[in-house]
């Protein structure tokens, strides 16, 4: 028998959800992105991480994040005009150590730069950025979920995305390279 699938583990009692702990423990197994979710406030970046940005729509063209309701940045990127996602590299560690210091000094050490057209903040070199204008906000319990409308996506090479799984950050299967140009459903040993 497959050893990952030998034990299973019912972790709510009869009946009832589990308590938010074990909840949250137990959805760590599902990998997610890193990126993050950026705009200019008061002539300065602002930006923090994010696990939950994801597509919405083709029609429109819509992308969402869950922010957390107790983040002091959530506020200043509901307000701004444009903001910018830049998805990152599983080599840009640094910046996620980088956006773990408080909201002032998270864009100290690392490159980033204003897009010419947009104006909002992308980090240089992001192997995916998109553009968006906010769209709605919907109460999510303890989190927003925001949508905005896709202004623009510019991609960066080939490249393998940073992983967040299991409660730390992971690799991609290194023979894996995401292409610009490569679009195949199934899988490939
Ligand atoms: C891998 C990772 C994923 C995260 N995902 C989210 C997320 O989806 N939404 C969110 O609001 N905060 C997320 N956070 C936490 C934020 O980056 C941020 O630290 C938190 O919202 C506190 O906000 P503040 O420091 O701006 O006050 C994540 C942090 C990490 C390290």
């Amino acid at each position: 028998m497959d050893t990952e699938t030998a034990m299973t583990h019912d972790l709510s009692p009869p009946g009832a959800a589990p308590d938010p702990v074990t909840f949250r423990r137990a959805l760590s197994r599902v990998p997610t992105s890193v990126v993050v979710v950026s705009a200019m406030h008061d002539g300065h970046p602002v930006g923090m991480l994010v696990g939950t940005f994801t597509s919405v729509s083709l029609t429109p063209l819509l992308v969402g994040y869950l922010g957390d309701r107790g983040s002091s940045t959530l506020p200043a990127l509901l307000r701004a005009e444009t903001i910018s996602f830049s998805v990152l590299r599983e080599t840009d560690l640094r910046t996620v150590t980088a956006f773990r210091r408080p909201r002032e000094a998270r864009f100290q050490d690392v490159s980033w730069e204003r897009d010419r057209q947009f104006g909002s903040p992308v980090l240089t070199g992001a192997p995916l950025v998109v553009f968006g204008r906010p769209w709605a906000q919907t109460d999510a319990g303890d989190h927003v979920f925001v949508v905005a409308e896709v202004l623009a996506v510019r991609t960066n090479g080939p490249a393998r995305p940073l992983v967040f799984c299991g409660g730390r950050l992971t690799r991609m299967d290194p023979g894996h390279m995401v292409d610009n140009d490569i679009w195949q459903l199934g899988w490939h040993e």
